[in-house]
């Protein structure tokens, strides 16, 4: 049954003081056909506490075809660590390939990152997404001081529901810190990727990411040659004011 704005937010304000564990247990419960947006960073805390509760989930992971040999190396590591399905989608072909040949393989840094980022990331999660009723991201409210500082636990997914299909969002980790993400790592021996020693905090694409130096923000590293203001490449398009 759909939600109301007023439902979503009702249910914001029930879950939004509870641990992330109580919000994706609750989205567990509520949704059956419900899965985990998998980045291969520290978004796999979702991963571990969902196998934790014991209840059955899905992961799905967005490869767009440039990720850093570390992140695929790490994306097999949690499948089998945790012997779960990982859910994989890939790009579109022709759209991918039209691209590359009119414009080369690094036209987002000629242009900007949109065209690449609709064809290789948000094409794909939206024709994941059409066939979910809910999905659950690694979002926190600490990544972005532009973007994200007042995303909710739970929202109506705006840019992804449909008239025929609406999608609830869950973001468990919004009040999460950085700090606390890690606490929770290393007290759980949660295995995680390589890039993470080498100076990455954030990590998306290859060509598009880089480390960061002490005291930098965290997004710095993404798409660095832009403006703060557009690190978000659409797969959380809600979170922009127009
Ligand atoms: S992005 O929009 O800038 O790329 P970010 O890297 O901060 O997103 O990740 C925030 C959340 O978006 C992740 O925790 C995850 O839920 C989802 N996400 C980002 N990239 C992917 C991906 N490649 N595959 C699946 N989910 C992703
Ligand atoms: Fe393309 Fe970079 Fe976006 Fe990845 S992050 S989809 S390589 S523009």
């Amino acid at each position: 049954m759909s939600l109301t704005q007023a439902d979503a937010q009702a249910w914001n304000s029930e879950l939004q003081d509870q641990s992330p564990q109580e919000i994706l247990a609750a989205a567990l419960d509520r949704f059956e056909n419900l899965a985990i947006s998998f980045s291969g960073a520290e978004d796999v805390v979702l991963v571990d506490m969902a196998a934790k509760l014991g209840k059955p989930f899905r992961v799905f992971t967005l490869d767009t075809g440039r990720l850093h040999s570390e992140t695929y190396r790490y994306l097999e590591k949690v499948r089998t660590h945790y012997g779960i399905k990982l859910e994989v989608t890939f790009p579109d072909a022709a759209a991918t390939e039209k691209l590359a040949s009119e414009k080369g393989l690094f036209s987002f840094y000629v242009e900007d990152h949109k065209e690449c980022c609709a064809i290789r990331k948000v094409g794909p999660l939206r024709r994941k997404l059409s066939t979910l009723d809910a999905w659950v991201t690694g979002q926190r409210k600490d990544q972005s001081p532009g973007t994200r500082v007042e995303i909710p636990v739970v929202q109506i997914d705006g840019a992804f529901s449909t008239p025929t299909n609406q999608l609830i969002k869950f973001n468990p980790l919004a009040s999460w810190s950085s700090a606390q993400v890690w606490q929770y790592i290393r007290a759980n021996e949660v295995p995680y990727n390589e890039l993470h020693e080498k100076g990455f905090t954030s990590i998306g694409c290859d060509p598009c990411t880089r480390a960061v130096l002490p005291n930098q923000h965290e997004r710095e590293g993404r798409w660095w040659w832009e403006e703060a203001t557009a690190k978000e490449c659409g797969l959380h398009a809600i979170n922009v004011k127009k």
